[in-house]
């Protein structure tokens, strides 16, 4: 079997898409899975390209024992979508913009909160204007728990 890659996308690619592939990253490290699952993020806009993850997901992540390595932001490429096989967005307009960047849709390009719909949320809060990171974080978990979930139920791994 082949790697599955998985990439998480938002606006600026320094508060929730990095939260998600390094908390993603520790749930398949976790479930021994390393080899088979790989992690990544992008954003929409590029306006961070080139910077380390905000420092409060940083923080975030330290507080809950996840390595937080080894990050550069960067844009979302029109290539992506032949190299990942999961596009997972934050919120509507980060998936409305990947829908006009890759000029595709099928399933493998969907939003985060669709894999629990229990969550009370349909997008995920960005902290770069609630400054609530554990809130996000808190969501996240869950997501990237179901995603887990599905990806086994799915590759039978
Ligand atoms: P993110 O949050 O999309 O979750 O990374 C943002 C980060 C930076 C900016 C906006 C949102 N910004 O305006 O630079």
């Amino acid at each position: 079997m082949t790697k599955i890659h998985i990439l998480f996308v938002c606006l600026g690619n320094i508060c929730r898409s990095p939260m998600a592939e390094y908390l993603m990253r520790d749930k398949v490290k976790k479930a021994g899975l390393q080899q088979k699952i790989e992690t990544a993020s992008a954003g929409t806009s590029g306006w961070n390209d080139g910077q380390d993850m905000h420092c409060g997901t940083a923080d975030i992540l330290d507080l809950y024992k996840i390595s937080s390595e080894g990050f550069i932001s960067r844009k979302v490429r029109s290539k992506d979508w032949v190299f990942f096989d999961y596009i997972i967005a934050m919120d509507d307009k980060n998936l409305q913009d990947l829908q006009s960047i890759f000029m595709q849709n099928n399933e493998k390009l969907f939003k985060i909160t669709t894999l629990c719909p229990d969550l009370g949320v349909d997008n995920i809060p960005d902290p770069w204007y609630t400054h609530n990171f554990q809130q996000t974080y808190t969501l996240l978990d869950q997501c990237c728990d179901a995603l887990l979930t599905k990806i086994r139920k799915k590759y039978s791994i």
